[in-house]
């Protein structure tokens, strides 16, 4: 018999349906027992009835423990105080496994042990939704692109050279030479750009972050448009345009998990277009009428960016930056030499950097000093300079790291939670 998944089971009213799925928990009272079952789909109570089932087959529901595994058929009817409005009055069942001892109880975990036990932990409703979520941000995230003639052209994890500066580089034996793991698809999105005129990537980004904190992992994933023909406000508004769908996506779809979540949805609703552009000069001005401790020429860190995002309550785009803070390939302002055409997105409540992006800069000259000033090797970077030999364009992009912006939207502390199995400096395991 086909089985049903518990999210449809409205279509069911009244039938005979086989479910399959792990036992969230179960009691007795009595005569009866409820046995919630969630199959990954969703969760639905079950009831048992000794009478009806017979003393040995209900002693045997009694054996089940949470995470049990097993399949089950009964009658589906409505209930108004159940959860989703139905429930399911049992026939029969039949045991796959009973989880003995499962380490998740309903009782408080430290944080250590839960991440320990990450295999499993996905599992329980909050981590169950937090994943839904990113699965739907990652999804809008695709149809944005697709639907706006975007092609995806997936970039190498091992590459030869440092496009986001040398401090955080994965280095690893590749046969007779050394190989890093990407921290960017950005200088091959370039070669596509101009190959498809608009590109996408996305993939795992790695980058040896030495710091703890809340917003850095070691791996984390990117999507990365680079866009021919393209200046930095246009970049400027693919970037919110971008934003603005993801966070209709997740509010059209996923109320029951931001629900599960207790997010104060109230504050995705304003992020609508229009995000407010702050110019850096603006942003250090800003900070020391509230009394930082900066100065013009300093990068920001979480505090400054916190304080500069809680003056709105949308997104706010930041421009140009100084050049020294900002990676070799940012084009200078043509007006301004001392800063760039980079621009990045700050996440309202102090959930920080979200997006980073710049016009490039396509001056050879310019290029080679900046590759010289950051030490980095001329004939790693020849491929790329090709691209402004032939056929050279203005053309801009950016990258958003999904997980800034599955914790943003989820509303979380810790950014740990917002990938299925987090790296982090202490952290590789499972
Ligand atoms: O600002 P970043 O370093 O920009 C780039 O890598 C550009 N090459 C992108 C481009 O223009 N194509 O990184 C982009 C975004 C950040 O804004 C942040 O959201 C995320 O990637 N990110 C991280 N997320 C989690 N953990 C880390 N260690 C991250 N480092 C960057
Ligand atoms: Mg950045």
């Amino acid at each position: 018999m086909e089985f049903v998944k518990i999210k449809d089971i409205n279509n069911y009213k009244d039938k005979n349906i086989t479910l399959r799925g792990w036992v969230y928990n179960s009691r007795s009272s009595g005569k009866i027992g409820f046995l919630m079952l969630r199959d990954g789909f969703g969760i639905i109570q079950c009831i048992i009835e000794k009478n009806k089932l017979g003393e040995e087959t209900f002693n045997l529901f009694k054996t089940l423990t949470q995470e049990s595994s097993l399949e089950l058929k009964g009658n589906v009817v409505e209930n108004e105080r159940a959860l989703g409005g139905y429930e399911v009055l049992v026939d029969s069942f039949k045991i796959y496994q009973v989880s003995k001892d499962y380490p998740i109880t309903p009782k408080e975990h430290g944080i250590d042990y839960l991440m320990n036990n990450r295999h499993l932990w996905l599992r329980s409703k909050k981590q169950h939704a937090i994943l839904k979520v990113r699965h739907r941000i990652i999804k809008s995230i695709r149809d944005f692109f697709d639907n706006n003639d975007f092609t995806l052209v997936d970039t190498p994890i091992f590459t030869p050279n440092a496009a986001e500066g040398t401090s955080t580089l994965f280095e690893t034996d590749y046969f007779d030479q050394k190989a890093y793991l990407c921290q960017t698809g950005q200088l091959y999105g370039e070669a596509s750009a101009l190959a498809f005129g608009r590109h996408y990537n996305f993939g795992p980004c790695f980058r040896a972050e030495k710091s703890k904190t809340r917003r850095h992992l070691t791996e984390f994933w990117m999507v990365e448009p680079e866009i021919a023909f393209c200046d930095i406000k246009e970049n400027m508004e693919w970037a919110e345009n971008l934003l603005v769908n993801i966070v209709s996506e997740v509010l059209n779809n996923n109320s029951n998990e931001l629900k599960t979540l207790e997010r104060d949805i109230s504050k995705l609703i304003e992020v609508k277009g229009s995000f407010p552009r702050l110019s850096y000069t603006e942003c250090i001005d800003l900070l020391k009428n509230g009394n930082y401790d900066i100065e013009w020429g300093d990068d920001f860190g979480s505090p400054e960016e916190t304080y500069i995002s809680d003056q709105y309550n949308k997104p706010v785009i930041v421009y140009g930056f100084p050049s020294k803070i900002k990676a070799f390939y940012m084009k200078r302002d043509p007006e301004n030499p001392k800063v760039v055409l980079g621009m990045d997105i700050l996440a309202p409540e102090g959930y920080g950097e979200i997006v980073g992006g710049s016009e490039r800069e396509v001056d050879i000259e310019v290029l080679l000093d900046r590759i010289n000033e950051e030490g980095l090797k001329r004939e790693d970077y020849e491929w790329f300079l090709d691209l402004r030999k032939y056929g050279s364009v203005p053309h801009s992009g950016f990258g958003m790291g999904i997980e800034r912006v599955v914790s943003w939207i989820c509303g979380l502390s810790h950014i740990r939670e917002t990938i299925p199995f987090a790296r982090t400096m202490s952290r590789l395991n499972p």
